[in-house]
């Protein structure tokens, strides 16, 4: 099951709606590996859309009700959300509701899900602002590993304590998953992250309580949302340095190389190899 009781916030109406949100989103990753036709995508959409508006604005009622003052920040966060989520729709009608369409959609809510209820959510309840700590680092690519690391403890509860750390050029074979951010602004430049299989699986199997034996546009939009997460961290810490950063969206690559001087960092966990690279 793709819901955890680690999830709860303890306010039973939020839980309660998170939880039904979270059944949609397994229902929605069953029938994208199921190859369900056109109509059970409509249907589950369609749900999804309604339920996804429906949640944020009582949430968002309830942060008010308690006078939360991370609010704006968040409000935007579920205002995106909406939007990508929206943008998909769009794409489906205009595609037919294709399977790899699809896949994208329910590999990327899946990801931003866990993460806004894991990690957004619960500061709510905290009353912890939406700022991560600040530390310091010698290189950028450091900055985004450990960026990736807490994203990756958050949302799968990979033990960082337990994860390797080492500077050096990427060893990237092909069967690596690459994912790739621009950066603009003051850093400028590209983020690459190479996840290998094994870690790509782990990870999927983890937040979705599933079992997935291939890396196909689902696990790739899931780890693109992810890297996405990882690198929007990262971004925050350098503008709170007075860096100015914004990234661009996602997308999968085929290698890991870029043009450029670069630093990488190699990570090795117990659940697979991730090589960021940060390209300026
Ligand atoms: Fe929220």
């Amino acid at each position: 099951m793709m819901w955890k009781d680690s999830y709860r916030l303890g306010v039973e109406r939020i839980d309660q709606q998170h939880m039904e949100l979270f059944r949609m989103t397994e229902d929605l990753v069953n029938a994208v590996k199921a190859g369900a036709g056109v109509e059970e995508y409509q249907k589950a959409l369609g749900f999804l859309k309604d339920y996804v508006v429906y949640h944020f604005r009582d949430e968002e009622a309830y942060q008010a009700s308690i006078h939360y003052d991370g609010m704006a920040a968040h409000k935007e966060e579920h205002r995106q959300f909406t939007q990508t989520v929206l943008d998909y729709e769009k794409r489906l009608t205009g595609n037919g509701f294709d399977q790899k369409t699809m896949k994208d959609l329910a590999g990327t809510v899946t990801t931003w899900l866990i993460y806004h209820v894991v990690d957004t959510d619960q500061k709510i309840i905290s009353g912890e602002k939406m700022t991560g700590e600040e530390k310091q680092f010698e290189q950028y690519a450091d900055l985004f590993a450990h960026s990736a690391l807490d994203v990756m403890e958050t949302m799968a509860g990979l033990d960082q304590g337990s994860a390797r750390l080492q500077t050096e050029s990427p060893y990237a074979p092909q069967e690596d998953v690459f994912v790739k951010i621009q950066l603009v602004g003051d850093v400028k430049g590209e983020a690459v992250f190479g996840f290998s299989k094994e870690l790509a699986l782990r990870l999927l199997e983890t937040m979705t309580g599933m079992e997935l034996t291939e890396v196909d546009e689902l696990v790739q939009s899931a780890l693109c949302e992810l890297t996405n997460i990882s690198c929007g961290n990262a971004a925050t810490a350098l503008v709170k340095r007075g860096l100015q950063c914004d990234i661009k969206p996602p997308a999968v690559s085929q290698d890991f190389a870029s043009d450029g001087n670069g630093t990488g960092v190699r990570i090795d966990t117990v659940s697979g190899r991730l090589e960021i690279g940060v390209v300026l």
